[in-house]
């Protein structure tokens, strides 16, 4: 079973991936393998990841810091090739795509924004240039003119003004620099934009003009997004579907409602009892405890059984195949079995369709942070 099923119908989907999988080798060099007799190492950092995503919605993939995420993004854009598994854009398998004349064209329709604009930014070139290469490399518009009005267009469509072109990265702020990294990536008029953790850099209240900027140019563009982030709270204000990943495993996987108002899997649990309870219900915030396994040695089983309070005999043998339960789909032996009751959680203190945009700590700000 994959997540396709929930998160969209095939028919509908822009992005299907399914059964994708990275092994990095992480062997020491050859020397010392043969003196120490030690063996190659690998490491699973994606293991078998499935999911959909319809065309015009975001997907949000959330887990904690080494969980595989921004491995899931380089492998859907091309970045990595996967160890096994499938990417189909449009239904069309990348991987039968082997010539440039093929693959230019698919290529250009998704683009990656990324944590930190300042690092993917040239900071030698001015932002018009940052700008017009996509437009430039893509053939999208000709001569200077044109050019400099299509780069205008895509200034003021991110917040910012034509006049901010002629400037540096570096004269802007790190919001600014994001709605830069988002103009580019828009310059090349992609369908599907891979985020990963693109606010996590900033501070809360220009996290939520970025994310309201992200959801007004999906609406106006018709965009679809892989959003990634390790914050639940982000990923519940800009998303459609939520996916939880676990050291390279997707434990659940639901619309954002539910997800967010049912969790099943008590690692998605953890991540929420987490978030600070910003409306002050007087729910109590439950620090997440422990740390992310090393993916070379993972444990047995289910990933999460030396941290769950649920895990029995069976979670430590034997690795949890994804059960549908409502509108959910989870990998969890507790909630196969009917040992982990469906809602029991405390309330998350942020009630579904508020947004942390919208929440006391996360005031909107001036537009152009
Ligand atoms: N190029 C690489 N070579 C070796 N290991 C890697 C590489 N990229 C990521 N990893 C490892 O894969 C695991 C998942 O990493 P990553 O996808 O960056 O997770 P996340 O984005 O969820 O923090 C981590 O243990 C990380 O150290
Ligand atoms: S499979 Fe077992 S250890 Fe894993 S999350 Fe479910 S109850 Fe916990
Ligand atoms: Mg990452």
């Amino acid at each position: 079973m994959t997540a396709g099923s929930i998160s969209g119908r095939d028919r509908d989907a822009l992005l299907r991936v399914d059964g994708l999988a990275k092994e990095f080798d992480v062997s020491p060099p050859l020397l010392n393998r043969v003196f120490e007799g030690a063996g190659r190492v690998m490491l699973k950092a994606v293991d078998g990841v499935s999911f959909t995503i319809p065309r015009g919605r975001t997907f949000g993939l959330v887990g904690e810091s080494g969980c595989g995420k921004s491995t899931v993004a380089r492998l859907v854009v091309g970045l990595y090739g996967p160890t096994r598994g499938r990417i189909e854009f449009e239904g069309v398998d990348l991987a039968t795509l082997k010539t440039r004349a093929e693959i230019e064209p698919v290529r250009r329709r998704w683009q990656m924004i990324f944590q930190d604009p300042y690092a993917s930014l040239n900071p030698r070139w001015r932002v018009e240039d940052i700008i017009a290469e996509p437009i430039r490399a893509h053939h999208l518009a000709r001569g200077q003119t044109a050019i400099a009005t299509r780069v205008g267009h895509l200034l003021t469509q991110v917040g910012l003004s034509p006049a901010d072109g002629t400037k540096f990265p570096h004269e802007f702020s790190g919001g600014q620099r994001q709605r830069i990294s988002i103009a580019r990536a828009l310059a090349s008029q992609p369908d599907f934009l891979v985020c990963d953790e693109p606010t996590s850099a900033l501070d809360v209240s220009v996290q939520a003009q970025i994310l309201n900027l992200m959801k007004e140019l999906q609406r106006s563009l018709g965009l679809t997004y892989l959003f990634i982030s390790h914050d639940l709270a982000v990923v519940y204000h800009i998303s459609d579907f939520v996916g939880v990943m676990y050291l390279g495993r997707l434990v659940e996987w639901s619309d954002a409602r539910t997800l967010f108002t049912t969790p099943r899997h008590p690692y998605t649990r953890m991540l929420l009892d987490a978030i600070p309870d910003l409306e002050m219900t007087g729910r109590a915030r439950t620090p997440v405890a422990g740390e992310v396994p090393s993916p070379i040695s993972p444990p047995s089983g289910c990933h999460f059984h030396p941290r769950c309070p649920y895990a029995n005999d069976r979670c430590r043998r034997e690795a949890p195949l994804p059960i549908r339960t409502g509108a959910t789909e989870v990998a969890c032996h507790g909630v196969e079995e009917e040992r982990i009751p469906a809602g029991a959680r405390p309330t998350l203190g942020r009630s579904p369709g508020r947004s942390p945009g919208r929440s006391p700590g996360r005031s909107q700000g001036s537009p152009a942070a």
